[in-house]
This record gives C-alpha cells, sequence and structure tokens, in this order.
C-alpha cells in the first residue's frame, strides 16, 4: 500500500543556524514519538550537508527543493542532483509553482530532472497545479495532467513508481486559502485514474499524492480523511516544530 507523506518545504527562509536547530528540534521529538506517516523536510542547498549530518536521516528524511537540469559542467550557480545526493539527502522538490512561475521552468526542463534525480538515486517530489484563472474556467483536470505527461510520462513503470506527487493548486499556496476536502479528493482521484490509464491500476495505487497550499495542523485532518490524499506538502506551517507536528500528528 502507498506511503502516508508529511513533508515540509522551507522555501527561502531560514539561515544555517536556524534550519539546522529547527531540524535538530524535529528530530528530537520525532525520536520520542510514533507517528504513522513518512516524514520528510526540504531545505534550501546549503542546508542539506548539515542537516543530514545533525539528523536520523531514516526517520526524518532531507529534501532539496531543485537541482539542475544539467549532470554538471559550466552551469554557474547551479547545484547538481549528484551534487545534492551527497550531502545524504534522498529526496527533491521539482516543479513546484514558484519555480515554474518565477525561474520558468518548463516541462521539457522538468523531465530532464526528473530523469536526472532518478539516476542519482534521489525519489523526486513532483509538484503540479493549476492557478486560479485555469480553475475558474474549469480546466484544472486538464492542466494537472498535462503537467504529468509533459514531465513523467517517458518515465518506465519501474522508474514512475519511485515518484511522490504533490497536488498544490497555486491559488492555495500561501494565501490561507484551503482546497476544500472535496476539492482535493475530486483532483487526486482524477490524478489517480490518469496514472492508471497509462501504467495501470497496481502503479496508480502505490503512488503517494500530497496535497498541498495553506495546511496547517487545523485542516489536516480533514484533508487526509480522504481516500485519495496521501498526505501533505507544508510550507508555512513547516517553519515550526509545533505546527508541523501538529499536521504530522493529523495521521
Ligand atoms: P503553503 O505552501 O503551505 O505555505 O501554502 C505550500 C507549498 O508551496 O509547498
Amino acid at each position: 500500500m502507498r506511503k502516508k507523506i508529511v513533508a515540509g518545504n522551507w522555501k527561502m527562509n531560514k539561515n544555517l543556524q536556524e534550519g539546522l536547530e529547527l531540524a535538530k528540534n524535529l528530530d528530537a521529538v520525532l525520536a520520542n514519538e510514533k507517528v504513522n506517516c513518512d516524514v520528510i523536510i526540504g531545505t534550501p542547498f546549503i542546508h542539506l550537508a548539515s542537516v543530514c549530518a545533525a539528523v536520523d536521516t531514516q526517520r526524518l528524511g532531507v529534501a532539496a527543493e531543485n537541482c539542475a537540469d544539467h549532470a554538471s559542467g559550466a552551469y554557474t550557480g547551479e547545484v547538481s542532483a549528484e551534487m545534492v545526493k551527497s550531502t545524504g539527502a534522498n529526496y527533491v522538490i521539482l516543479g513546484h509553482s514558484e519555480r515554474r512561475a518565477y525561474y520558468g521552468e518548463t516541462p521539457e526542463m522538468l523531465k530532464t530532472k526528473v530523469e536526472l534525480a532518478l539516476a542519482n538515486g534521489l525519489t523526486p517530489i513532483f509538484c503540479i497545479g493549476e492557478v486560479l484563472e485555469e480553475r475558474k474556467a474549469g480546466e484544472h483536470f486538464n492542466v494537472v495532467k498535462a503537467q504529468i505527461e509533459g514531465s513523467l510520462f517517458s518515465l518506465s513503470a519501474e522508474d514512475f513508481g519511485k515518484i511522490i506527487l504533490a497536488y498544490e493548486p497555486v491559488w492555495a499556496i500561501g494565501t490561507g486559502e484551503t482546497a476544500t476536502p472535496e476539492q482535493a479528493e475530486e483532483i487526486h482521484a482524477y490524478i489517480r485514474g490518469v496514472l492508471a490509464e497509462k501504467y495501470g491500476q497496481e502503479v496508480a495505487d502505490n503512488c503517494s499524492i500530497l496535497y498541498g497550499g495553506s495546511c496547517k495542523p487545523s485542516n489536516a485532518k480533514e484533508l487526509f480523511a480522504n481516500p485519495n490524499v496521501d498526505g501533505g506538502l507544508i510550507g508555512g506551517a513547516s517553519l515550526k516544530v509545533e505546527d508541523f507536528m501538529g499536521i504530522v500528528r493529523a495521521w
């Protein structure tokens, strides 16, 4: 059966010392508490090596928030999937809507990033989701389908089986507005259907599909109660141990 997962996405928050403290505090809580889901934190690149050395990455998985779309070479300022892996991190968030919108990441670039991540033993947490105008126009189903097809559907079934998906409606990210549990379930079920059509029911049933967008302790339980919502990708509420653990404990 597919994994239940709560993953944090710190974005561009916390300097190294602050981030290290947050990671250590979280790890200490997890050391003393049995939780019912996998727990992952996504941190800025510069934090990865220190965080991985300071926590037990078996109980607190560590993710980069991005990686380069090239394996190595003259790409000043970029960080490769191999470099991420060498820090001890095991996951990488790819295709976040902020990367797509502000840094021009295309489905084609993301396809390459996914392939490089997998080739280096990283598990991609692949983000999809529509903007408000697309939802209002009833286009959200087509949008997420195209995002999945454009970047993931050239993968073999075996490689697709390593992907974690995160559905994040852009209108809900950092806005305080959350998709209703019904809206989340409707599109998660649709996404699983798209996966089943391509890879068969078993692969679809084994894929964890997380919800992201203003998920917090007060609404996590009702979101996670849906059969097709397998956890959350958490931005703002992942920056404090108590908030983040409040979501972890919703399972
Ligand atoms: P949010 O961000 O929880 O702050 O809305 C979610 C995300 O962008 O992953």
